[in-house]
């Protein structure tokens, strides 16, 4: 790809997700970036994105697009794995012109085939992810016999959003969905969701080493990174200053920011429609 009309080492990254789940992302980024500027949009008021139709995704998906163009920016990494399968074929449309698009699935399509040709890979994730077959398309279209197990595994994300990992509650959410026969035979497990990071330890736990487990939001950084860097437009002298935007603001929203980016931040209210 060539560097998109306008977009200088300087321009913010623009990365957004259906809330504030995909902190996870934003944290992983910046520790890969620490001197980019970021902006991040949580899409609050349509959240979850994991149970909505992929043309209700598609349509706030280029709204926050148009919205991030505006800043501008010179990257739009969409941070949710629920939109990155609804949508990026859009979005790269809408803005691939004037920005970098990334999704956070095909890093970690490029990662399995690197590391598990002919091998048998489980991935857990919303309903939307899932039932996209997004995944299961881009691995096939490898051809490289990899065998993909899929389960989604809806009660992770609201049961993480209300504080509950590393205690009793999640230890037997965690286990009951991974004993599904589905997983049977995996030797690595896409973590397909933003919210996940969070409770990888606890998957780890579950698996006893037997099983990688691959967490999306590290390869998305490492991706992005790679990008900016091939088209010259790294900023290596950047303060790394962030703003987060949310199209519906609550005071809930605010304080979960400290689960999913490790601080807490400062939310911006930004309705999408006025
Ligand atoms: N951000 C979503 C994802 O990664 C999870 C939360 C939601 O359903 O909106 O798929």
């Amino acid at each position: 790809m060539n560097q998109p009309p306008g977009a200088t080492s300087l321009h913010p990254i623009g990365i957004y997700d259906s809330g504030i789940g995909g902190l996870t992302v934003a944290r992983a980024l910046s520790k890969v970036l620490p001197n980019e500027d970021f902006i991040y949009f949580g899409d609050t008021a349509h959240l979850p994105y994991g149970d909505k139709s992929t043309a209700a995704i598609q349509a706030y998906s280029v709204k926050i697009s148009e919205v991030l163009l505006r800043q501008p920016v010179k990257a739009i990494l969409i941070a949710c794995n629920s939109a990155s399968a609804a949508a990026f074929e859009l979005v790269k449309e809408y803005a691939g012109s004037k920005a970098i698009v990334l999704n956070v699935i095909d890093p970690v399509v490029d990662f399995i085939k690197t590391n598990y040709a002919g091998k048998k890979i489980g991935l857990i994730g919303t309903r939307q992810t899932v039932q996209s077959n997004v995944y299961l398309k881009k691995l096939n279209a490898l051809d490289l016999e990899i065998q993909l197990s899929s389960l989604a595994t809806p009660l992770l994300a609201p049961m993480i959003e209300e504080g509950f990992f590393n205690n009793n509650i999640s230890h037997n959410v965690i286990h009951e969905y991974l004993d599904s026969p589905v997983l049977n035979g995996i030797e690595a497990l896409i973590l397909g969701c933003t919210h996940y990071p969070l409770i990888s330890k606890e998957i780890e736990e579950y698996y006893k080493g037997r099983v990688a487990v691959i967490d999306s939001s590290d390869l998305a950084g490492k991706a992005m990174a790679a990008e900016l860097s091939k088209l010259g437009i790294l900023n290596e002298k950047g303060m790394g200053t962030k703003r987060f935007f949310v199209s519906d603001y609550t005071r809930s929203f605010a304080e979960s920011t400290q689960i999913f980016f490790g601080e807490k931040a400062e939310l911006e209210h930004y309705p999408l429609w006025e």
